[in-house]
């Protein structure tokens, strides 16, 4: 078992079309993607914060690649996405599945947000996929990922909010905007936008 799994896997209570709801959450970071997408869908957030054919994509935390396979089929041939996980099993998992997609666009990488920069001042955007809270060091990372940012590209946090949803991570580890605002300002960034990223995750991002 992954060292998030017990996070994800916990089954909602409730009845209701809010408990439907939360039922079709319940699990699925690490495996089957079908019911996570009857919630979040990676192609409409990636379009929405201006992933388009030609960019460079990091994608730090990626694990079996919810958002980077996606963002590889949107930037194309002309365009690039790294993708880092400390995870060696997530990082299988998504090299199995590019190939399979005969995705060529994507290089990955075994290691932790903490001490990677892929390159220097190369990315239109660097993601954090529901991983800012998880991270040993959140600044040496923000950091990291500020080394990697092109002067026009941006930081894109996508987190959970700090509420009580009743599964993914306990709510006591989760960051609020506020916190995360608050890192993101620290190591430098500008806040461009806070908003919501369905009814779950809050998305912030930020240029340099
Ligand atoms: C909740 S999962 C999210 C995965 C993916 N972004 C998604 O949305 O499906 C968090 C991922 O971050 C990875 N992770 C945690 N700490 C990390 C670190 N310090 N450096 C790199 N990856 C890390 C975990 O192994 C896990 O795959």
């Amino acid at each position: 078992m992954h060292r998030h799994d017990k996070y994800y896997t916990r089954p909602p209570l409730g009845s209701g079309s809010q408990s439907e709801m939360l039922r079709l959450c319940h699990r699925t970071f690490y495996g089957d993607e079908t019911e996570r997408r009857k919630w979040q869908s990676p192609e409409s957030i990636l379009v929405d914060i201006g992933l388009r054919p030609g960019l460079t994509f990091i994608d730090i935390g990626c694990g079996e690649g919810f958002f980077a396979l996606p963002a590889a089929r949107i930037v194309g041939r002309e365009g690039k996405v790294y993708a880092l996980d400390s995870d060696p099993v997530a990082i299988s998992s998504l090299v199995e599945k590019a190939m399979k997609s005969n995705l060529k666009n994507v290089e990955t990488r075994v290691g932790t947000a903490e001490d990677t920069v892929f390159c220097e001042s190369c990315a239109d955007v660097v993601f954090l996929g529901i991983v800012l809270h998880d991270f040993d060091d959140p600044a040496k990372a923000l950091k990291n990922a500020a080394r990697m940012i092109k002067p026009s590209g941006r930081l894109v946090d996508l987190d959970w909010k700090k509420e009580s949803t009743g599964f993914g991570p306990p709510e006591r580890i989760r960051f609020s905007e506020e916190q995360a605002r608050r890192l993101i300002l620290q190591v430098g960034f500008k806040i461009e936008q806070i908003r919501d990223a369905g009814p779950f995750h809050y998305m912030i991002t930020a240029k340099l």
